[in-house]
């Protein structure tokens, strides 16, 4: 069961990154007897840069209790579309109008294909695939926590909404389909009644509307699952720096979001640290503690952890817990998991 999904979100290059993979290090140091499993939901995937080692799209352990993955969206969506592309094609096949007219068939071959997926759904697919943990759990590891490095804010909506949506952008997908070759088919109607109404037909053999129909069915309730989860046990942390155009974001992702999953805590990354001889550092240090009263004022129901810019950059396990030392200093797992204003 999974308890907690951490997710780390916000603009480019404020240290989302890093302070995912920090906190995943952290949490997995003070709870030894739970598993933990990083990801990168970004399709720039930098996990491997962090730890200094080989990631990719496999399950790799990095400390006893902790592994990381940076999937590839398309093969985990292909192994569905390609048999959703199959099924549709061959109940194109089966209209009767197709076997007169010989160029829809060649049509049909080319132009309905796992490629012709829309992009959005693709990435749908594979991120619930990937929080269903299935797959994952069937290489024999159970994961308690997740800890999910997030896409800037456009990215990351996406990734929250179309779980709920994904089986209309495919019924979307596959009328337009119909629709462009409706004038050479007649029919339709009758074609889809049996689709939809799988039951009508109970007690004959399987055919493949009724295929496509548990296709659709199954993806459904699959988002649902994906939904209610992370709705329950889903936990955003937004990443700033103390800089407006930051500011601005986290504020649009905080109103985005709202309605998916629990915004818990606001980071605010690279802090120039108090220097003794440095007027320009002095200069933007206090313009950037300016920006920090803002965020904590305009984020004052949320939990703010704070952390300066440090001397060595983050890298490997070690700087990743020098990191974590500098956001969390000595605080509990259990504040890390559920964060208190
Ligand atoms: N507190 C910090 N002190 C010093 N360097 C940091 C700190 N946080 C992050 N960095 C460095 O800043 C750079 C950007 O961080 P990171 O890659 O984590 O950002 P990101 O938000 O994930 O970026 P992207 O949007 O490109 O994925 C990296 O080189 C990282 O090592
Ligand atoms: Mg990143």
């Amino acid at each position: 069961m999974i308890e907690r999904i951490v997710v780390l979100g916000g603009k480019g290059g404020v240290g989302k990154s890093s302070i995912s993979a920090a906190t995943a290090v952290a949490l997995s140091d003070l709870l030894p007897d739970k598993k933990f499993l990083l990801i990168s939901f970004d399709m720039a995937h930098n996990l491997s840069d962090l730890f200094a080692c080989d990631i990719g799209d496999k399950l790799t352990p990095l400390t006893k209790n902790l592994w990381a993955i940076e999937p590839d969206p398309d093969v985990y969506a292909r192994e569905y579309t390609d048999l959703f592309a199959k099924k549709m094609r061959s109940l194109l096949k089966k209209m009767p109008i197709v076997g007169l007219i010989p160029q829809i068939k060649t049509f049909i071959d080319t132009t309905f294909t796992a490629d012709s997926i829309p992009l959005a759904l693709k990435n749908a697919m594979f991120f619930q695939k990937i929080l269903d943990a299935e797959d994952l759990n069937a290489q024999g590891v159970q994961f308690d926590v997740i800890v999910a490095d997030f896409p800037p804010t456009a990215n990351m909506v996406a990734l929250f909404d179309i779980p709920e949506d994904q089986v209309k952008v495919v019924l979307k997908y596959s009328l337009n389909f119909y629709n462009s070759i409706k004038n050479a088919l007649k029919g339709v109607s009758k074609m889809f009644q049996k689709m939809f109404h799988p039951f009508e037909q109970e007690g004959k053999r399987v055919s493949i509307g009724d295929e496509i129909v548990k296709m659709l069915n199954d993806l459904e309730q699959r988002g649902e699952r994906i939904s209610n989860l992370i709705h329950d046990v889903g936990s955003l942390r937004l990443v700033t720096i103390a800089e407006k155009p930051s500011f601005e974001e986290i504020k649009r992702a905080r109103d985005l979001t709202e309605k998916y999953i629990s915004l818990d805590a606001v980071h605010i990354n690279m802090i120039t640290p108090k220097a003794k001889k440095c007027d320009f550092c002095n200069n933007m240090r206090s313009i950037q503690l300016n920006y920090v009263e803002d965020i904590i004022n305009e984020f004052n129901k949320t939990k703010i952890w704070q952390s300066i810019r440090l001397k060595e950059e983050p890298i490997g396990l070690e700087g990743l817990r020098n990191l974590a030392r500098e956001i969390y200093g000595d605080v509990g797992a259990k504040e890390v998991l559920y964060p208190k204003p």
